[in-house]
């Protein structure tokens, strides 16, 4: 399943995140608001149990959730993606991944991980707001397989046509939440016309 967002507020913050002017402390804002918004309709069917409530006025049937989630950014990009999320679900785990793609072959190597022996959530949001090729994304999903993680999804904000390809073949059960798909890659595995590098814009290291 792929999500591909047409809501009004995500493409206005898409533009403005894409814009060369755009500074690293907005940069920072818009991806939290976008990763915010895209996780709403990530979590639309995460399982809620009866619940009653007292109000001021009389009893209320209302639910509690039931899932556990687990947010797991890939690092460094997915990190600015954590916080407007974990607003919204505060009870979230956070699981970090750390992968960075090799700039001559684009494979993703990974230099990070401290997930405990069995899984600990029941739901796993992953978090990278570039889907290029598609390498960290499934190395990411891989690592959350053999970890045992029932139920994954991969929330991002743009990708490449490439990537998206790669991330279903190799896991077609994983939904992927997108603000937009993108026209192509460059040679350079780069998405166009995109934003950049995300890890850079947001950090101030570019
Ligand atoms: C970027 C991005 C993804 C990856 C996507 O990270 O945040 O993790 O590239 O590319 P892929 O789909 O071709 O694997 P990068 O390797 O630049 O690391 P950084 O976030 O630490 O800068
Ligand atoms: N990583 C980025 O940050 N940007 C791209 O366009 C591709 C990978």
């Amino acid at each position: 399943m792929i999500y591909e967002s047409e809501h009004p507020l995500v493409k206005h913050k898409l533009t403005l995140l894409r814009d060369h002017r755009t500074e690293p402390k907005k940069f920072r804002e818009l991806i939290q608001e976008l990763a915010m918004l895209l996780a709403y309709e990530a979590t639309r069917d995460l399982r809620v149990a009866p619940k009653t409530v007292e109000t001021p006025l009389g009893i209320a049937q209302g639910h509690e959730l039931l899932d556990k989630i687990g947010l797991v950014p890939i690092l460094r990009a997915g990190l600015g993606m954590v916080a407007g999320i974990w607003q919204m679900m505060p009870a979230a785990e956070v699981w970090h991944l750390g992968l960075y793609r090799d700039e001559k072959t684009l494979q993703p190597v990974s230099y990070y991980n401290k997930l405990p022996t069995t899984p600990t959530v029941q739901v796993c949001l992953v978090l990278d707001p570039m889907l290029a090729t598609g390498g960290s994304a499934v190395a990411a999903v891989d690592v959350l397989r053999k970890w045992g993680a029932a139920r994954i999804k991969f929330v991002g904000i743009l990708a490449a046509p490439e990537g998206v390809e790669v991330l279903q073949s190799a896991h077609p059960d994983v939904p992927i939440y997108l603000a937009k798909i993108d026209d192509h890659l460059n040679e350079r595995g780069y998405i166009v016309p995109g934003l950049g590098d995300a890890g850079d814009r947001q950090f101030g290291t570019g």
